[in-house]
């Protein structure tokens, strides 16, 4: 089969390389669209590593060289005897957090074929080093889950689970109910635009959302003029002044902001915008900084600031915070897809094929803003 290598560097290289082969517990997919994130190349490039010093690495990559790629969509072709529940021709989200689910086990949560998030988790990673960005790929059937009546949906916008899924997951760790107000920060990005799309989907009353790309807050506004209300951020002391009056004390903050912008103000704003007490914020993006936090006042006024991941936010079982997301909420998500209650109709994907793999990349990363995001199709010439 073909497939996109990541040999440490980028470009990818497409090579011709064996077909995955079926283990205990696992299924191999036909792979149909793979998401290509805006970040991506920022990983594969090492523009997080430290390759002179390993130790320092904010994030583990798989042993190279390895097959690209985060999670996708696909076509169940085999399945291992020991597999109950999923049978050869369903159509799959295929998910690619996996981490040891036993009592003894270190934190060594990985995405398959992407990335670790301790150094614990390169042993996962070894044992699993392939992503999706290949004709054919093979996961653990846990990370499997048929989209069931979203198949009737365009696998290249159902190939944004897994960002539409860090989303949801955030919103239910915060408690989010539907009355309430939420600030989605960074909003036009693609993380960004997912949450405002699934907030609606939930029920959010009023919906700031930030970000600097006026157009793009426009068409979030077009969504439900009623109950986004967009705030352009233009860098400057102001910022906060308009976000916290446009929320009028905000229950919930989402912060979306992309990982290399190096500026804790924006994510600052909307946090001092909370309603105080009982107000939450839940951070997703990637912001590389230090926030620097008002002890007393978050002390005095009640308020949660949740970060990143970890077990604290569910059992051994289901272990995901505001890092990816718990397995059951893409199948949640794919529930309210199929059933029309989240509308993703106003994303418009661009499809690349596999030996454009590496435009993909490049146009992905220019970041046009999250109504559009960028999918490869392996199997498509
Ligand atoms: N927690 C998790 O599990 C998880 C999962 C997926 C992704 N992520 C991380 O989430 C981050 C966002 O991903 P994405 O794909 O949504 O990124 P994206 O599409 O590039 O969007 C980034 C957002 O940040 C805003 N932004 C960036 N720099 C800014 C600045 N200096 N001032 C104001 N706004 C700024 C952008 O606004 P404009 O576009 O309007 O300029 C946009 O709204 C990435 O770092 C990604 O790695 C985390």
């Amino acid at each position: 089969m073909k497939a996109a290598r990541h040999h440490g560097s980028l470009p990818l290289q497409v090579e011709d390389i064996s077909d995955p082969a079926l283990r205990p517990g696992s299924v191999v997919v036909r792979v149909l669209r793979a998401l290509i994130p805006s970040s991506v190349g920022d990983v594969l490039s090492s523009r997080y590593s430290t390759p002179d010093d390993p130790a320092q690495n904010l994030l583990i990559l798989p042993p190279m060289p390895h097959t690209a790629g985060v999670d996708c969509i696909g076509v169940v072709e085999a399945v291992a005897a020991d597999v109950s529940g999923l049978s050869i021709g369903d159509q799959v989200y295929c998910d690619p957090f996996l981490c040891s689910n036993h009592p003894a086990a270190p934190w060594d949560a990985c995405l398959i074929g992407y990335m670790g998030f301790s150094p614990a988790s390169r042993r996962l990673l070894q044992q699993w080093p392939d992503g999706p960005y290949a004709q054919k790929a093979v996961y653990p059937a846990q990370c499997v889950t048929p989209v069931g009546d979203a198949r009737q949906i365009d696998p290249a916008i159902l190939a944004r689970l897994g960002y539409l899924g860090t989303c949801y997951g955030a919103l239910i760790r915060s408690g989010i109910r539907p009355g309430q107000t939420l600030i989605i920060n960074g909003a036009t990005g693609i993380l960004g635009v997912g949450a405002v799309m699934i907030a609606l989907g939930m029920g959010i009353a009023k919906i700031v959302a930030t970000g600097r790309k006026r157009d793009v807050l426009e068409r979030l506004r077009n969504l439900n003029p009623k109950r986004v209300i967009p705030v352009a951020l233009e860098g400057t002391l102001g910022d906060a002044d308009r976000v916290a009056d446009a929320a009028g004390g905000a229950d919930v903050v989402l912060d979306c902001m992309v990982g290399l912008a190096k500026d804790a103000g924006p994510t600052m704003a909307a946090i001092r915008a909370l309603r105080r007490p009982g107000g939450v914020a839940v951070l997703v993006g990637g912001v590389m900084t230090d926030l620097p936090l008002p002890y007393t006042d978050l002390a005095w006024a009640g308020v949660t600031v949740g970060v990143g991941s970890s077990r604290s936010a569910g059992t051994l079982s289901d272990p995901t915070g505001s890092l990816w997301f718990p397995r059951a909420h893409a199948a949640d998500l794919l529930l309210m897809i199929g059933s029309g209650a989240l509308d993703l109709d106003a994303l418009s994907p661009e499809v690349y094929t596999l030996d454009k793999i590496n435009d993909a990349l490049e146009y992905s990363s220019s970041r046009r803003g999250g109504f559009n995001h960028v999918v490869v199709a392996p199997n498509d010439r």
